[in-house]
């Protein structure tokens, strides 16, 4: 696929500041020209929100961990057809908060899922397509579910225990240095202010090799 636009993931365990840095790197992009459609995955078109409820609300009935895995390919093959793609090829910024190193850290690490059937997935659903650039706001998982739980009632992943977050912190990391130039690893440890100049050098950097 030609895509005039970039595409930027947020990524990190829970609690780390994706969510909260999203209006800020848009800020910065739109103050140097670019035109940003702002999403988040699971989610980001009508259905795939539907998948994502499934995904993080406790039902009655336990969601096993293949139909978790399944469902997070069918949520992204719904929004890169419908979101994404179409923004890409418009010469839009998609600056999305998680794509598919969540998936590897969470249904690879968490879950222990095979890597090379999650990266069998990635290939049928996004044929090639990848983040151009990946931020990974890196924390210790302690104080990001702290700072979580703060915020809100803990969702069907956030009621995982200690050692699923560690794993899945793992993978983020050994996935940031096997593609050091996708990814920028930024220490989320630091002041909001602090992350937020840190996630600006990267932006820039990237900026400046376009
Ligand atoms: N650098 C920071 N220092 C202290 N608190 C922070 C920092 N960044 C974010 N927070 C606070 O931490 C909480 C979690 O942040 P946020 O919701 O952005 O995380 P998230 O990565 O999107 O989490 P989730 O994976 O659960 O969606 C919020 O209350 C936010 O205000
Ligand atoms: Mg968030």
């Amino acid at each position: 696929m030609t895509k005039p636009g970039k595409f930027i993931s947020l990524e990190g365990v829970e609690g780390v500041g994706k969510t909260t840095n999203l209006e800020y790197i848009a800020d910065h992009l739109k103050s140097v020209g670019k035109k940003i459609v702002i999403t988040r995955e699971p989610g980001g078109t009508p259905i795939a929100e539907k998948i994502r409820g499934l995904l993080l609300d406790h039902g009655d009935e336990v969601l096993c961990k293949e139909s978790e895995l399944l469902l997070m390919f069918a949520a992204r093959a719904q929004h890169l057809d419908t979101v994404i793609k179409p923004a890409l090829q418009a010469g839009h910024w998609v600056l999305c908060d998680r794509f598919t190193d969540a998936t590897y850290a969470y249904q690879g690490g968490g879950r222990d899922f095979l890597m090379q059937d999650i990266a069998w997935m990635e290939g049928f659903v996004q044929k090639g397509l990848k983040p151009d650039k990946t931020i990974l706001l890196d924390l210790d998982v302690e104080t990001g579910l702290k700072r979580a739980s703060k915020r809100s009632e803990p969702d069907r992943f956030e009621s995982e225990k200690k050692v699923f977050f560690e794993k899945v912190r793992q993978v983020y990391l050994n996935r940031a240095e096997a593609e050091p130039d996708r990814f920028s690893v930024v220490d989320a440890s630091l002041s909001l202010s602090q992350v937020q100049e840190a996630i600006k050098i990267q932006l820039d950097d990237f900026l400046s090799k376009e």
